[in-house]
């Protein structure tokens, strides 16, 4: 009787794709980014206890372009290593043939995600990846130190400098030394890329490549953006700000060291947890804008998850990745981590708003949110955009004025660009 029930047990409530006698052993790949890593533990334990099939985790370092390095070498040399990659939003055109065509896998479940989202993992029709959890960033502001200053959280990035220059002295008169005004992503890598072009868009000075392939970075608008970021090093920000990441800006700003951070969602969930210095302390709001005139820019992040075409265990990787993306999936990452859905209706779920009100809140932040240029310029993105952080770092380290490194910036993409992207 025990035995019978057992074993259709697992005939039903277990899916009846594999039996657990022949279990796969997978292999996922992803940064090792806040709470990612922890969580994707405990997905991969229900995985195997519903398939029989078992996950292990290759860990990553957190930033995105070492990722994609790594990765490109695994699939450039055809390794069956790893079966499922998760993958930045901006990958899907530069990896495309290296990943299995999901559009049937998912052809059932596809629809209950933002379709934007979908597209933007669409080459010539062909699902690269599938959406995991999308991204777009927040000010991060304390609601305790704006409050005693009698502030309010800035609109535009001159309000910004202001009350961050204002609070950072006065709390270091007070004896909090190590106190900083403003912490963002400053290092030589794609975080700088998204930083800046928020900076650049929320001035009015374009999105680097627009969306019709032409490149429009070299402009003055632009040019005083990055100059008015450059001013901030060493003010508001500290000098180590040129090689902060994500995580080293959260570190910071979770030891309750700044008053204002630009960094994605996931740091919300972690800024309120039990060993947080700012817990309950900060608010968060739409990254500011150039002038009152000028329109707040959000970058639009993200990240999926591809089944690699040179996995031996292809069906298996495939129901891992449906797994991850699943709307359970989604929902308990969104509670654990506070990763945006990509799935439309866990924006109205109760238990999220409660738990992690950012993702309602930000819903239409990320639905506004600013693409990078990896769309038109395809499989170059990846070497626009080196070009571009570098730029913009060579001026902040004080190599070069903005304007002047922007003209040669222009001409070393046009010439990347060559006839056509
Ligand atoms: C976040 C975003 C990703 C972006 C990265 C840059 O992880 O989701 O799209 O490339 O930050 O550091």
């Amino acid at each position: 009787m025990k035995f019978t029930s057992m074993f259709i047990g697992a005939l039903t409530g277990a899916t009846m794709l594999c039996s657990p006698a022949l279990s796969a052993e997978l292999k996922f790949v992803t940064g090792a980014t806040g709470a990612d890593i922890e969580f994707a533990q405990k997905t991969f334990a229900a995985f195997e206890k519903a398939t029989g099939n078992k996950v292990t985790i290759v860990p990553m370092p957190s930033s995105t372009t070492d990722q994609f390095g790594q990765y490109k070498l695994w699939l450039a040399a055809g390794s069956s290593d790893i079966d499922v990659y998760m993958t930045d939003v901006i990958w899907a055109p530069q990896l495309a043939d290296q990943f299995v065509d999901l559009t049937d896998a998912s052809k059932d479940v596809i629809k209950a995600h933002f379709p934007s989202i979908v597209e933007s993992q669409t080459v010539n029709g062909k699902v690269v990846a599938l959406p995991y959890f999308t991204d777009a960033p927040a000010l991060y502001y304390r609601k305790d130190l704006l409050d005693k200053y009698g502030k309010k959280a800035p609109a535009t990035w001159d309000d910004l400098a202001t009350i961050a220059k204002e609070i950072q002295d006065k709390e270091r008169a007070a004896g909090n030394k190590d106190m900083q005004g403003f912490v963002f992503q400053g290092n030589a890598y794609e975080g700088l890329t998204c930083d800046a072009l928020e900076w650049v868009k929320s001035s009015g000075g374009g999105q680097i490549v627009e969306a019709d392939g032409s490149i429009s970075i070299n402009n003055p608008k632009a040019a005083a953006a990055i100059e008015r970021a450059k001013s901030w090093v060493g003010s508001i920000s500290p000098a180590g700000v040129l090689g902060y990441q994500e995580e080293d800006s959260r570190g910071i700003w979770q030891t309750g060291n700044a008053v204002f951070m630009r960094n994605w969602p996931y740091a919300y969930g972690l800024g309120n947890s039990a060993d947080s210095k700012v817990k309950n302390q900060f608010g968060v709001v739409p990254l500011p804008a150039g002038s009152a005139s000028d329109k707040s820019a959000a970058t639009l992040g993200g990240w999926n998850l591809a089944v690699s075409k040179y996995s031996k265990n292809q069906k298996e990787a495939i129901q891992l990745a449906l797994f991850m993306a699943s709307a359970e999936n989604q929902k308990a990452n969104a509670l654990f981590a506070s990763h945006l859905p990509t799935i439309v209706a866990l924006y109205d779920d109760a238990d999220i708003a409660a738990k992690q009100p950012i993702i309602p809140q930000w819903k239409n932040v990320f639905l506004n949110a600013v693409p990078r240029p990896s769309a038109p310029t395809k499989v170059k993105y990846n070497e626009v955009s080196s070009l571009f952080w570098n730029a913009v770092h060579d001026t902040m380290s004080g190599k070069g004025s903005a304007k002047d490194n922007l003209e040669v910036l222009e001409a070393k993409i046009t010439k990347l660009k060559g006839a056509n992207w």
